[in-house]
């Protein structure tokens, strides 16, 4: 009952609109995982799980889900308070109706295939989607995406950055129905008539077509599928497309580190231009079986990542969150007011995790297959990903005298265990070292 529990809680502090679409979202499939422990929360705020999301549009046939505003959650995560994380789901043979965001939006598509429709000031263009692609969609532009495969959902991971209010972000549906309305139908009657030179009862029939229950997610039939839909590129990929037009394929690039532990895609502005303006670099591990990534730390970026799929575990050295209590506490008591806080947890398809710049982290994924994880990275232009162990770690490029004063240990010693790792940055991960019987550290 630890659930109904936390859900009451939430009444309290949340309106009665959040709540229901939490109780709505514990029904849910893919986004969901196990149940999660319950002080991690207040531990832990760089981890959202599917109790978190909440849904902006829920249907039969789609959905689209947000995690609160960072603020929100945790102090901490101030700095990138600009963001939002979106999940858009849409279902087999279905439209996603036109619709436009107050921000603008980088997409990365996680899983199923299809076409985005974009529709600009003076063009149109149609995109392909597939796992991998990743696409920059300006605030106010109007698109629609057709999800053909008969099966298969289409999932959109999209962080948003929205233009009105930091970290607050709506859609706008043209499309007529109800729950939700077609923003049209707000206007007086009297407006409308004149805007558009027709009669009330034909802009009626027009805007309260659509079934009840028929929201912005609809079923389409084949034929409309198909019409909608692009089988070749009429926009280009860049760099074969003009400029900022295109869509950046991921998977066609090389991996920039690969090995038995792992590979690691990645994108920036010189793949992608409209990465530069949004000063946002993308990457995708996937993590081999009982591989993990060494650890590491970014100097600039704060990283946003996605499970996309499988699971593991992370493990992360936060100064900020400490279990030794407030920094004036440690002063006084004579403590030094640095400390290091062991922020760890379990990941899962659909965990949303925040590695701050400076933190040095590790992604462990477990002996159940691989885990794959989209990163979007803010405050990309000057980053510099410095590995703390590994075939390139830092310590190696140590003077000796900063070696032997650093751990106070003859060189040598701090030789040995800085230069055993032959891999980079993807290495064995800690399983095979566990005694029989022990289980998971995680579980
Ligand atoms: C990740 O690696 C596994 C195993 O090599 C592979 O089956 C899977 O397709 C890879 N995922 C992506 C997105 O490339």
């Amino acid at each position: 009952m630890g659930m109904r529990r936390k859900l009451c809680f939430t009444l309290l502090v949340l309106s009665v609109i959040v709540l229901s679409a939490s109780l709505s979202l514990a029904n849910t499939q893919e986004w969901e995982g196990q149940e999660e422990e319950e002080e991690e929360e207040d531990e832990n705020p760089y981890v959202f799980e599917s109790h978190h999301f909440l849904s902006k549009v829920k249907s039969e046939r789609g959905r689209i889900l947000s995690i609160p505003k960072f603020d929100r959650r945790s102090k901490l995560l101030r700095g990138i308070r600009r963001y939002r994380v979106v999940i858009q789901q849409v279902n087999p043979e279905t439209v996603l109706t036109p619709t436009y965001l107050d921000a603008t939006a980088v997409n990365f598509v996680s899983s199923g295939q299809g076409t985005i429709n974009v529709i600009h000031e003076d063009r149109r263009d149609s995109f392909k989607l597939e796992k991998g692609v990743v696409f920059r969609l300006r605030a106010g532009t109007t698109f629609s995406i057709v999800n053909h495969h008969r099966r298969d959902k289409l999932n959109i991971i999209q962080l948003l950055r929205p233009v009105n209010n930091e970290g607050q972000f709506e859609p706008f549906f043209l499309a007529a129905g109800s729950n939700p309305e077609s923003f049209f139908t707000t206007f007086s009657s009297e407006i409308l008539e004149a805007a558009f030179k027709t009669s009330s009862g034909e802009l009626q029939r027009l805007f309260s077509r659509r079934e009840q229950g028929q929201g912005v997610f609809v079923k389409a039939s084949k034929e409309q599928i198909r019409a909608l839909s692009v089988s070749e590129e009429s926009g280009g990929i860049w760099p074969f497309g003009g400029q900022s037009r295109g869509t950046l394929r991921l998977f066609k690039k090389h991996p920039t580190q690969s090995n038995n532990f792992g590979k690691l895609y990645e994108a920036d502005r010189n793949d992608y231009p409209p990465l530069e303006e949004e000063d946002l670099s993308i990457s995708y591990a996937n993590i081999s079986q009982d591989g993990m990534i060494a650890p590491y730390y970014n100097a600039e970026s704060t990283k946003i990542a996605v499970v996309t799929d499988g699971d593991g575990y992370f493990e992360m050295a936060c100064p900020h969150v400490s279990k030794s209590g407030d920094d004036e506490q440690q002063q006084q008591e004579g403590r030094s007011g640095v400390a290091y806080h062991k922020i760890r947890s379990a990941i899962r398809t659909g965990s949303v995790f925040v590695v701050p710049a400076g933190h040095p982290v590790v992604t462990v994924a477990s002996n159940r297959g691989n885990l794959e994880i989209v990163c979007f990275e803010v405050n990309a232009k000057h980053n510099v990903r410095y590995m703390l162990a590994g075939k390139k770690n830092v310590v190696k490029k140590m003077e000796r005298e900063e070696k032997e004063l650093t751990f106070d240990a003859r060189r040598e010693e701090v030789d040995r265990v800085f230069g055993n790792q032959n891999e980079e940055f993807f290495v064995q991960g800690p399983e095979w070292r566990q005694q029989p019987g022990q289980g998971r550290a995680y579980e």
